[in-house]
Order: C-alpha cells, then sequence, then structure tokens
C-alpha cells in the first residue's frame, strides 16, 4: 500500500454503527488532519442505491451526532467527497461486484465488519474470492463475537482462513475511551498505588456501567442478546482487566494481551449454585427516566410479549490468583437505571486499628474512577472535622481530567480506528483472550437456562433490582456506592 492512501470499507454502512458512530468519528479525524491524504470510505449497504442516495441518508442522520463545536458545514462537505456508496446484497450475488472496482489498487485496505457476526463468515469469504485481501489489509470487528464460547470459536476460525492474527482487530469500544486508558497510566505510571493494589489491601472493586437509555430501536439484536453479552462478556470484562491485570512489560500489544488473558483465565468458574447466589437478572418496568414517563422493556417496539431477555445483571466474580484471591470484584450493569454512570470504585480495606475510637464519619478509603458522562478521578479520604474533638469526616480529592489538559478529547471511536490505520493493535482483544471471556460467561448463560426464571422487574430509572444490593449486603460487603 502506498502511504497516504487509505480505503475504509463498512459492510453494514446503512446500518445504526455506520451512521451513529463510525462516521461521526470518521468526520472528526478528517477534520483534525488525522487521516491519510487520500481517505475514500465507502459503505457497503444491501439496499439498492447509487452514491447520492447514500449521501442523503447519510446527511439526514449523522450531523446532529456531531458536537456543535466541532461542527463544520465546510469540512462536512469536504468529508462527505470521500464517501462512496456499493450495494451489494450478502444473499444474491457471488463475489464482491462493485467492491472491487471501487477499491484503489494501491491504498491501505482496512475492511470493518458492522454487521450481524453471522455474516462475517461470508463477508471474509467473499472478499478473499475475489482477491481483495493482500496481505496490508486489516480487517475490523465489532463486538459481541459470538452469542457462546462455540459461536465465538467458529467466528474466529472463518476469520482466520483469511486474515493473519495480526491483521485482525477486535473491537471493544471501551478500550478507547480516555478514561479507561489512563487506568493503566494511574496503575502504572504512578508508584503509590501499585503497593497497595491488592489483597489484602483492596476490599472490593466495583465495576458499574449504568445507562439511562432503554433498548430503543435495537430490540431485534438486543433481545436475544441480553446484557451478559451485549455488556459483560466484552465492556466489562475488559474494565475488569485493566483493573486487575499484572503490569505488563511494554505497551506492545502482545505484551498487554498476555496480562489480560491472565486475569480471564483465572476468573473463578461459576457452578450452578454459584450462579443462583452471586448473580441478578433484571428487566425494566414502566416508570421515569430522567423526567419522562417510559415503557417498560416489554412494552418496547419489537419485543415479544412474553420475552425474558434481562435488561440488567449484577454479579459477583472472584479472581483466583496471588493478588486477588478473597477480593470480590461486584460487575453491574444495566439499560434505563437512574442515570447515566459508569464508574469503577476500589475499595480499601479499614485500617487495621483506629486511635479516635469508633467516629461516627468514619469510612474506608475509595479510589472512584468515572469514565462517563464525565471523567474525573476521586480520592474518598478522611479529613478531621473542623472544631473541637477529633471526629472524622470523609471528603473527597478530585481530579477533574477535563481540566487537566487543553487537549482535544477524541471519542472512542475515533481513537480506535486510527489505532487501526496506524496498525496499533494494544487496544484490540487476541482471539484467546475473547475466547477465554467466553469461557467465563458460558457456564453462567447455562447456570440461568437450568434456574429458568422471569427476570426481576425494577422500575425505569431506579439503580436495579433490590436482590442486588442484597448481593452485596451478604457477607457484610456494605453497599453499592450508588453513582454520587
Ligand atoms: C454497546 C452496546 O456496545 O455499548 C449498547 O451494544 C450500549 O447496548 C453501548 O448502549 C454503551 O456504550 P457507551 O459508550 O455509550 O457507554
Amino acid at each position: 500500500a502506498t502511504p497516504g492512501r487509505l480505503d475504509i470499507v463498512i459492510f453494514g454502512g446503512t446500518g445504526d454503527l455506520a451512521w451513529r458512530k463510525l462516521l461521526p468519528a470518521l468526520y472528526m479525524a478528517h477534520m483534525h488532519g488525522r487521516l491519510p491524504q487520500s481517505t475514500r470510505i465507502i459503505g457497503i449497504g444491501r439496499e439498492d442505491w447509487d452514491r447520492d442516495a447514500y449521501l442523503q441518508f447519510i446527511q439526514a442522520r449523522s450531523p446532529g451526532l456531531i458536537a456543535p463545536a466541532a461542527w463544520s458545514p465546510t469540512h462536512w462537505q469536504r468529508f462527505l467527497d470521500c464517501l462512496d456508496y456499493v450495494a451489494l446484497d450478502l444473499a444474491q450475488a457471488e463475489g464482491c461486484g462493485g467492491l472491487s472496482q471501487a477499491l484503489s489498487t494501491d491504498a491501505l485496505r482496512v475492511f470493518y465488519l458492522a454487521t450481524a457476526p453471522a455474516l462475517f463468515a461470508q463477508i471474509c469469504a467473499r472478499l478473499h474470492a475475489d482477491g481483495l485481501i493482500d496481505p496490508q489489509a486489516r480487517v475490523v470487528v465489532e463486538k459481541p463475537l459470538g452469542t457462546d464460547l462455540a459461536s465465538a470459536q467458529a467466528i474466529n476460525a472463518e476469520i482466520a482462513r483469511h486474515f493473519r492474527e495480526d491483521q485482525i482487530y477486535r473491537i471493544d469500544h471501551y478500550l478507547g475511551k480516555e478514561t479507561v486508558q489512563n487506568l493503566m497510566v494511574l496503575r502504572f505510571g504512578n508508584a503509590i498505588f501499585e503497593p497497595l493494589w491488592r489483597a489484602p489491601f483492596i476490599r472490593s472493586v466495583q465495576i458499574t456501567v449504568a445507562e439511562s437509555v432503554g433498548v430503543g430501536s435495537r430490540a431485534g439484536f438486543y433481545d436475544h442478546t441480553g446484557a451478559l453479552r451485549d455488556m459483560v462478556q466484552n465492556h466489562l470484562l475488559q474494565l475488569l482487566c485493566i483493573v486487575a491485570m499484572e503490569p505488563p512489560i511494554s505497551m506492545d500489544p502482545d505484551d498487554v494481551r498476555d496480562e489480560k488473558l491472565k486475569v480471564l483465565r483465572s476468573l473463578r468458574k461459576m457452578s450452578p449454585s454459584d450462579v443462583k447466589r452471586d448473580t441478578v437478572r433484571g428487566q425494566y418496568t414502566a416508570g421515569v427516566s430522567e423526567g419522562a414517563a417510559v415503557p417498560g422493556y416489554l412494552q418496547e417496539a419489537d419485543v415479544p410479549a412474553q420475552s425474558r431477555t434481562e435488561t440488567f445483571v449484577a454479579l459477583r466474580a472472584h479472581i483466583d490468583n496471588a493478588r486477588w484471591a478473597q477480593v470480590p470484584f461486584f460487575l453491574r450493569t444495566g439499560k434505563r437505571m437512574q442515570k447515566r454512570q459508569s464508574e469503577i470504585i476500589i475499595e480499601f480495606s479499614e485500617q487495621p486499628f483506629s486511635p479516635f475510637g469508633q467516629s461516627p464519619g468514619q469510612q474506608a478509603n475509595r479510589l472512584i474512577i468515572t469514565l462517563q458522562p464525565e471523567e474525573s478521578i476521586e480520592l474518598a479520604m478522611m479529613v478531621k472535622e473542623p472544631g473541637s474533638g477529633m471526629n472524622l469526616h470523609p471528603v473527597r480529592l478530585s481530579l477533574d481530567l477535563q481540566e487537566t489538559s487543553r487537549q482535544r478529547r477524541a471519542e472512542a471511536y475515533e481513537r480506535l480506528l486510527l489505532d487501526v490505520v496506524k496498525g496499533r493493535l494494544t487496544h484490540f482483544m487476541r482471539r484467546d483472550e475473547l475466547e477465554a471471556a467466553w469461557r467465563w460467561i458460558d457456564p453462567i448463560l447455562a447456570g440461568w437456562r437450568e434456574l429458568d426464571e422471569v427476570p426481576r422487574g425494577y422500575p425505569a430509572g431506579s439503580w436495579g433490582p433490590a436482590a442486588s444490593s442484597a448481593l452485596m449486603a451478604r457477607e457484610e460487603h456494605g453497599a453499592w456506592f450508588e453513582a454520587s
């Protein structure tokens, strides 16, 4: 490939992900001059459209998703000049027809598979049959890759027939978030945390990814996926890996991914009785979300009336290794929760002895890493309450990450797409890593099938089913630190 020439081909070019995330991210990268001089973006869709029809489709959707401060009609026009469209119905024609003609012969090729994973094998086979996969070509595949270990292995095997592992970018956009990457710097770039970052100094870890949105128009996908596969298998487990991994020897892709793999392999597999005791499945019912009355999951468009799909999961995980033995990791995610808030809370152990006696205000220290909506790091610590006596009072030492630098903070998709172009695999999942995550998830799915329970209802706008608090209260593990 000639440096400076790039063809990005988006399969699923008319899909939600393309117009909601990928094109706005590519616009930002283009506007800031981060893409090669001669970049072309080719949307592929089933619709029998020409380029103009595609541009109109995008024009009606994507601009509204670009931050007003970054919006420039002139730049948008220039960006649209890079866009092309090729109609391809995978159920019909053979090969990739029009795509072969649309591709440059000497550009770096990035194939972004933003379709249902069931189509990945077919797409790869067609690209191969038409001779479109050269040794530099890269393929990006979206999550969730498969619905269980066996299907993930089958998809990985199909992709591997046509691409080498170092050409495959398994994307998890949480790994592109600034604060998630920052977590590695916090841990491995500061001497003060690492000695304490283990049992017995840490009492528990809580990871919450709460969303205020409901299922929206995605029931077709979501209803046979559920929160465990949609969020826990990938995003939450990746966060857990970064919190729990040993320091990698470098930021090289395999050094980082080797360490994450070890964490995934150390996760204790749940037996059916563990699943019953340590997991909670919920489904939202009608309620009030951010001031507006909203329907329950079962009343949403395209959701089957009897659906038992979970829109909320809370669970308690254990990592059986020297660093984390006995430290519970509580994971929780849900749609239609009280607010959009993602955070990782490291709860330190209590002091072995307090010279202040039983001061009512005394709390254990906590490190609170907020990923969204705002990015911040806070340390909950004790100070003296002013006045006579030695009463303790909790306060937060806080770092607003927005304020630490004037530099623009790119969205996750932009950062990761640029990594693909630069050939940086560190923040993408390796095949064995992804399969290890499924290996831990499969017994939970099996346990749920065996239990055959209706998910617990929780009103939209709440923090999830009461049972999720019970999970924490057991064995005196306090409570979820609700987003504050
Ligand atoms: C996606 C899930 O991977 O992540 C969605 O499929 C979810 O269901 C989304 O809403 C959350 O991403 P973010 O970046 O908004 O936290």
